[in-house]
């Protein structure tokens, strides 16, 4: 396996402020990040805004303001969104960005020399909000599928890309790459319409309103956004950077599938870049009712809301935890607060303060060696199953795997009764080294999913030693420091 990992999110439309599915997706993105870097990779995490739409322009009109001044605010709160989270990304690309534009001018040219971008006419049904052309077998009732608005005639004249070349290498791509699109289900989705669905050419140019990406060569034109925004994902590696391309892994949502599995890797194709290893697609995050989230139907969750109200851990790990990384989840505060307090609270938190509590208590130096002490729990089946979920893309199973050593820890110490052998330090120390290895390994291994947590714990259970080592039986020495509450209880009033 190569040693790097380049991973994406989708970059969001700074048009309002980010909801609850935002940070899902980052959260998400972050912590597969975190769990290659944890395993010695060389990685490289993107985010970022995609700000060249006509959609913009509306809403900054909407709101009474100039269009870069209203991006530009927004983008501060997708900023503080990553801060708030806990988002540890390497860089945060802006279409608005020289860079961008750049290398988008490049890409485009670089296609258009191989006689595969052509100016010409288009009529079909489009959708702003989408800011796409649907087929007749997509929307057979002309509304869009995605919003469920009627779609608008819309004739265009402009610049095409010749999309229609490339049904049978695409095609080709995916049945040679079963892991292309994750999950299985979406991939099947995707290899299916395109079996039943000629691919069109596509219109990748807008008439300019001063805003977006100038057409090279026509002042007139602007690129179509999805053309622009799909290359953020290469145009925002530096020359140095460019080692990571392609990317190992584009985290996205499924309402935006067909741009980055079929439209992406053509583009790619056409330019003579490399394509991107995996489109992993997560669910969408609903309402507790079980509904797509709609300000109209007052159920939306506000993540700068939940973060404000609950630790930032607490989010994450139920957010990542709970919802399943295959398919749709309800976003839920009672679970949220019930997770918070028997899970994190009680299985985790709980059991670090009693084991570290009592021993302290009865070994007033504090210290912990593996001298004389016989491994009694087991922790390198559960690392590599819980890595297998994680290679697979369904990072809940790998949390279900790390809980399993957890909910073996105390087990251990409620058959073990360290409490007992207050006088008898020998038999103590070797059950406490026991508890402690299995503590510390569990932390190790949830570091990329609740990391202020784990750092916060890392240090009560005071191990001499980092890294993987801390999954070696009889490595470490613990020097355990008094505790505080990880998860004090949450009353849900
Ligand atoms: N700007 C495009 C993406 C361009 S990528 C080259 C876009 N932006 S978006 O702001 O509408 O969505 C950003 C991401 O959030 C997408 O991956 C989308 O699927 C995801 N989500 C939007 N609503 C969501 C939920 N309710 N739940 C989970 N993810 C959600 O599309």
């Amino acid at each position: 396996m190569s040693n790097k990992f380049y991973c994406t999110t989708a970059i969001d439309y700074p048009n309002g402020r980010p909801h609850i599915g935002h940070a899902y997706e980052k959260i998400v993105t972050d912590s597969y990040n975190r769990w290659y870097k944890m395993k010695g990779m060389e990685t490289h995490f993107l985010t970022g805004t995609d700000e060249n739409g006509q959609k913009l322009i509306e809403s900054a009109k909407a709101a009474g303001k100039e269009t870069e001044a209203f991006v530009a605010e927004n983008v501060e709160v997708f900023k503080e969104l990553c801060e708030k989270a806990n988002i540890q990304y390497d860089d945060f690309i802006r279409t608005t960005e020289k860079r961008h534009h750049d290398a988008s001018t490049e890409i485009w040219q670089k296609i258009e020399s191989k006689g595969l971008i052509y100016h010409g006419h288009y009529s079909g049904m489009y959708c702003l909000s989408c800011e796409s052309f649907y087929t007749e077998l997509q929307a057979p009732d002309g509304n869009c599928p995605e919003h469920h608005k009627q779609l608008e005639k819309k004739e265009e004249e402009g610049y095409f890309f010749k999309l229609s070349e490339f049904q049978s290498w695409i095609i080709d791509h995916l049945k040679a790459n079963p892991d292309f699109i994750a999950p299985a289900a979406r991939y099947k989705e995707i290899l299916s319409r395109l079996e039943a669905d000629d691919l069109r050419d596509l219109a990748i140019s807008r008439p300019t309103q001063n805003w977006g990406v100038p057409v090279p060569g026509n002042d007139n034109f602007v690129m179509y956004t999805w053309f622009d925004a799909l290359i953020n994902y290469y145009s925002a590696l530096s020359e140095d950077q460019r080692k990571f391309w392609p990317a190992d892994m584009h985290v996205i949502g499924k309402d935006i599938l067909w741009f980055h599995s079929v439209i992406w890797p053509c583009m790619l194709k056409a330019a003579d870049l490399p394509l991107p290893k995996q489109v992993y697609v997560h669910g969408m995050i609903l309402a507790e009712d079980g509904k797509k989230m709609s300000k109209s139907l007052g159920n939306v969750v506000d993540p700068f809301d939940m973060l404000e109200r609950f630790p930032t851990d607490t989010v994450r790990y139920y957010l990542l935890r709970n919802i399943s990384a295959t398919s749709d989840g309800k976003f839920s505060v009672d679970e949220l607060i019930a997770k918070h307090n028997a899970e994190l609270g009680n299985d985790y938190g709980n059991l670090l303060m009693r084991v570290i509590k009592l021993a302290r208590k009865v070994m007033p130096d504090h210290i912990f060696t593996s001298e004389g002490v016989d491994q009694e729990i087991q922790v390198a089946e559960i690392y590599k199953r819980a890595s297998e979920f994680m290679d697979k893309r369904e990072h809940n199973k790998a949390m279900d795997v790390i809980w399993e050593l957890v909910n073996q820890m105390n087990q251990y110490v409620n058959d073990k009764e360290p409490w007992k052998y207050k006088e008898d330090t020998e038999t103590f120390s070797k059950i406490v080294y026991n508890c402690l290895f299995g503590m510390s390994a569990a932390t190790y291994l949830l570091q990329a999913f609740v990391p202020q947590t784990t750092e916060t714990a890392s240090g009560y259970i005071g191990a001499d030693i980092e890294g993987a080592e801390l999954l070696e039986f009889g490595k470490a020495k613990f020097d355990i420091q008094a505790p505080e509450a990880l998860f004090p209880k949450i009353e849900n009033k």
